[in-house]
């Protein structure tokens, strides 16, 4: 049954979703338009794109609208900004989600290439949007919202460029949300732990045990499971529509993965943790 308009927390605003073909993108782009908000999202994937945005507008009561976008192109990252103008004359909110993650690698095997390269495409894009929009941000009083990682706090084996690339966003979010204050901009990050997204399965597929790696991934958090896509929409939603005292702040959505002691020493056997 449809939510009844009074209770829409984020009508006819507009927003912008990057990587908002597939998970945790996709996860905002529902709940958006679930809420009532008017959503442009892009990503490089025209079919899944095209199948989200007319599942979900014929669910409404909000609309989507998909813009094909390679976000490791400047000129692309443009297009979007001004279609989204063209079609909705107004932008309230800027989520910067698309981001990838490499399979494990340690520093001897990394190139200069390929840590540049996840920090165009993990960095670059979330600065390259917030540029383009923020002039139109300004005019709402709107907020960006940068999706970073738990990672980026705790940091993770084998995975130097992409925590180095999230903890860079979390310092961008903090230094854009003092400069931005003086034009009612909120600038907020979201450091999900473990999400079950396409990009946790393809990890999970690269590592040789996928089973072992899914349950060590459900067993990290308190509760023994994944967060959602959707708990990754409302999260979003909340900072968007209700966290009008959050700006410069970053939100941990985590499960409690970061709590208590474990085993972290490398020199012994893995299968001794419990001894
Ligand atoms: N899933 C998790 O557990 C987790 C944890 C912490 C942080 N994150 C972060 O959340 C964000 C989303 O991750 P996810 O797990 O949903 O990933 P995903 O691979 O399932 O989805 C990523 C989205 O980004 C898009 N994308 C990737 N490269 C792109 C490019 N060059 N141009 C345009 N779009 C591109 C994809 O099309 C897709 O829509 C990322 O920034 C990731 O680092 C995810």
């Amino acid at each position: 049954m449809a939510a009844p308009a009074s209770s829409l927390r984020y009508r006819d605003k507009v927003a912008i979703v990057t990587g908002g073909s597939k998970g945790i993108g996709e996860g905002v782009v529902r709940v958006f338009v679930q809420n009532g908000a008017k959503v442009v999202f892009c990503a490089r994937g025209v079919d899944e794109g095209k199948k989200l945005e007319s599942e979900v507008n014929a669910a409404g009561p909000g609309e989507s609208f998909f813009i094909p976008c390679d976000v490791s192109k400047e000129d692309e990252i443009k297009n979007v900004v001004v279609k989204t103008i063209e079609k909705y004359g107004r932008l309230d909110c800027l989520v910067n989600n698309a981001g990838m993650h490499p399979p494990e690698e340690e520093i001897d095997d990394i190139t200069a290439d390929h840590f540049r390269n996840l920090f165009n495409l993990n960095l670059i894009n979330y600065f390259l949007f917030s540029k383009y929009s923020l002039p139109h941000l300004r005019k709402t009083s709107g907020n960006i919202i940068n999706m970073s990682s738990l990672v980026a706090k705790i940091g993770q084996l084998h995975a130097v460029p992409y925590v180095t690339t999230k903890g860079a966003i979390d310092a961008f979010t903090r230094a854009l949300a003092i400069d931005e204050a003086k034009h009612g901009v909120r600038v907020n990050s979201v450091s999900p732990g473990n999400i079950m997204t396409p990009m946790w399965q393809q990890l999970a597929d690269a590592s040789g045990n996928p089973e072992a790696m899914i349950q060590g991934g459900a067993d990290a958090q308190l509760n023994g499971r994944f967060g959602t896509l959707e708990e990754a929409g409302q999260m979003c939603l909340f900072l968007a529509a209700e966290g009008t005292f959050c700006t410069g702040n970053d939100l941990l959505l985590s499960g409690g993965a970061e709590l208590n002691y474990g085993c972290k020493n490398q020199l012994k056997e893995r299968t001794n943790i419990y001894e």
